[in-house]
């Protein structure tokens, strides 16, 4: 399929740490080559799904969107901008920060794990639109132990404090009375701590650690991420 775009834009693009005044600087150096060719300008028209572009011999390969997991620390939050506290986005390191990229879905501040960051608005409404059941799994360790019961409360759907009935979810009980995994098919402002609040319980630490049929990468320490391959984008639907 043709993607037709001047080469500035294709590079910039791709390449969050170069813009496109860098982009007419290289070209002069000779150092961006095109299908072999290195005397290119800046602003030449070419396919980004099948021409061959290089930077100093390395090929830059076109990717229509691009998709980042981050183990989000807590004091971080989840918007694209806040004057007080970092972003989730400033955590992005430079080879993979791109325009229009921002978090597919929201964690709270004190809430660590699993944030995806992507350009691709069309993904991000299927993982956040409740009608297509993308479950969001969170490992939860409580101030009181887990009662009797809460399996079943859980799978009947909690009502909150405000009258708002949950969809069902699930509760698996882990290694000790105060801690579990929980999986929502939904995302409302704070769900977990309101849920166990309803139950006359607390949230001490929340960590969200899969979504869909993505996990969290164990090897990635808080606030370090990694690209996420598009054939591995395809099991967020499990
Ligand atoms: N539920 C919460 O209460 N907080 C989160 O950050 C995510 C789910």
């Amino acid at each position: 399929m043709a993607e037709i775009m001047r080469l500035d834009r294709f590079i910039s693009s791709q390449r969050g740490d170069i813009s496109r005044s860098d982009v007419r600087k290289l070209c002069s150096a000779r150092r961006v080559e095109v299908n072999g060719s290195c005397k290119v300008r800046s602003d030449m028209k070419i396919n980004a799904a099948e021409d061959d572009v290089r930077l100093d011999g390395e090929r830059i390969e076109y990717k229509k969107f691009i998709y980042i997991m981050l183990n989000k620390p807590q004091g971080v939050v989840c918007s694209t901008r806040d004057g007080l506290s970092p972003t989730v986005l400033s955590l992005i390191p430079e080879k993979l920060r791109r325009s229009g990229l921002f978090p597919a879905g929201r964690l709270d501040k004190d809430t660590e794990g699993f944030v995806l960051i992507t350009d691709d608005g069309e993904l991000a409404h299927r993982i956040l639109s409740p009608k297509n059941h993308v479950p969001k799994r969170y490992y939860v360790r409580l101030e009181k132990p887990l009662e009797e019961g809460y399996e079943q409360l859980f799978e009947q759907g909690i009502t909150l404090s405000d009258g708002v009935k949950c969809m069902p979810a699930r509760l698996e009980r882990a290694e000790s009375e105060y801690d579990c995994f929980v999986t929502l098919n939904e995302g409302m402002f704070h769900q977990i701590k309101r849920m166990f609040e309803a139950l006359g319980n607390k949230v001490n630490y929340l960590k969200r650690i899969s979504i869909g049929g993505i996990v969290l990468d164990e090897k990635l320490a808080l606030g370090e991420c990694i690209e996420i391959m598009h054939k591995e984008i395809k099991k967020i639907n499990g």
